[in-house]
């Protein structure tokens, strides 16, 4: 019989693409999510690619009570992968109330009910580069073992913070064995253009608000600074294709199952860093679209440059981020495209 993973935020971006690689797989997966920041349509893409519906529930699991009731309903839950969070880093200074309420109660509950209800108790969390901070330049690219400096929006602290509480728990909790995943910028989207992100309102990430200007919702794509002290003057990124991402968390569930390890750490990037005007540049050689974009002042609590050193994962894992830029960029401007059809 396959091994049956819950996965939290199943409809959001990043939980939607690791259902589609973990079916593949051969897992059996039930889904929650409360559409706080995506929609049921999500469930028709996954249909649609793995050809037959997923098992999935509607729950809040922030809120005890009505996350209970998945446990309840699906009582051999082996593996959890806890996608499920607020992440919009401006939104979360302006609510830091419900950013602490739900990120961190959410993980307290996912915990609290894997570690009584299952004998092994495997869970994948959903961190992040943020953890990180600025690195500075002998720390780049970064290593798992590089300093946390103290986040600066109450989104990072969300993460810092669940990390921590992790590792109180595994020393605490005999049957909890954990996958810290530390992700870079994921983006693209599916190939089958079926399921990819949804931003709400204004994007504020780089990515959908390319694609919004390359398809007219938007103007002017602006650049937030080009006097960093980079090459060009723009800030880096690691950006990871999110397909890429979402194989890495198969890898991870793997893994647990096998490890005497009981929490480990891996940067999830390509291990290679790009400035925002060469990914401006690399978007329209890629789809062959003029993109309007002029440069602006810096964005207020920006990191200049930050990139991943994989190779822990590229190793223990025997995962890789491969997929070209090229290959990722028209993969999301094809959803762009895709979602204004619909
Ligand atoms: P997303 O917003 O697209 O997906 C998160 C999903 O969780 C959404 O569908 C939302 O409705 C759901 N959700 C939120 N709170 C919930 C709750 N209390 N109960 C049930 N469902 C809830 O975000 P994403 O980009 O897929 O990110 C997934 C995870 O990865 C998050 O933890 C995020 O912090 C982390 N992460 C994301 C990025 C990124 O750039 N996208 C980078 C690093 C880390
Ligand atoms: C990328 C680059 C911007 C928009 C965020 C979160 C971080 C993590 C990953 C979750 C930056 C520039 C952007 C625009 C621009 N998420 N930019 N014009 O800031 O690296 O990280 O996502 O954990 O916590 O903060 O991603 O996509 O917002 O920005 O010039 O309209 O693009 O200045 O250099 P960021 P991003």
């Amino acid at each position: 019989m396959s091994k049956r993973i819950l996965i939290t935020g199943a409809t959001g971006y990043i939980g939607s693409h690791t259902i589609v690689e973990l079916v593949n797989a051969g897992y059996d997966v039930v889904g929650v999510d409360n559409f706080f920041n995506s929609t049921p349509r999500v469930l028709d893409g996954i249909k649609k690619i793995l050809g037959r519906k997923i098992d999935f529930v509607e729950a809040d699991c922030a809120d005890l009570r009505d996350f209970e009731k998945v446990f309840r309903k699906y009582g051999n839950i082996e593996g959890v992968i806890h996608f499920a969070a607020y992440k919009a880093v401006g939104e979360s200074v302006k609510k830091p109330l419900d950013y602490y309420r739900n990120n961190l109660n959410g993980l307290l509950n996912v915990v609290n009910l894997m570690s009584s209800s299952a004998r092994a108790a495997n869970i994948v969390f959903s961190s992040s580069c943020t953890v990180y901070g600025q690195p500075s330049a002998e720390n780049l690219p970064i290593t798992e073992e590089a300093p946390i400096q103290p986040a600066t929006s109450p989104y990072g602290k969300t993460k810092q913070m669940s990390e921590e509480i992790l590792k109180d728990c595994v020393y605490a909790l005999s049957n909890l064995k954990v996958s810290v995943l530390r992700y870079f910028n994921p983006i693209g989207a599916h190939p089958s253009s079926l399921i990819g992100e949804l931003p709400n309102g204004v994007p504020q990430n780089l990515i959908p608000f390319i694609t919004q200007t390359a398809a007219g919702i938007r103007n002017c794509l602006s650049v937030f600074g080009n006097d960093y002290n980079t090459p060009d003057g723009s800030c880096i990124r690691d950006y990871i294709y999110v397909v890429d991402l979402a194989k890495a968390h198969v890898k991870a569930l793997d893994r647990l199952a096998v490890t005497d390890e009981r929490i480990d750490y891996f940067n999830l990037g390509t291990g290679k860093g790009v400035s925002v005007l060469e990914l401006v540049h690399e978007f329209m050689k890629a789809t062959g679209v003029n993109l309007n974009y002029k440069v602006v002042g810096r964005r207020e609590g920006d990191v200049e440059q930050v990139w991943a050193d994989p190779s822990k994962a590229n190793r223990v894992l025997g995962w890789k981020a491969d997929t070209p830029l090229d290959v990722v960029l028209e993969s999301a401007w094809k959803w762009q495209q895709a979602i204004m059809k619909k």
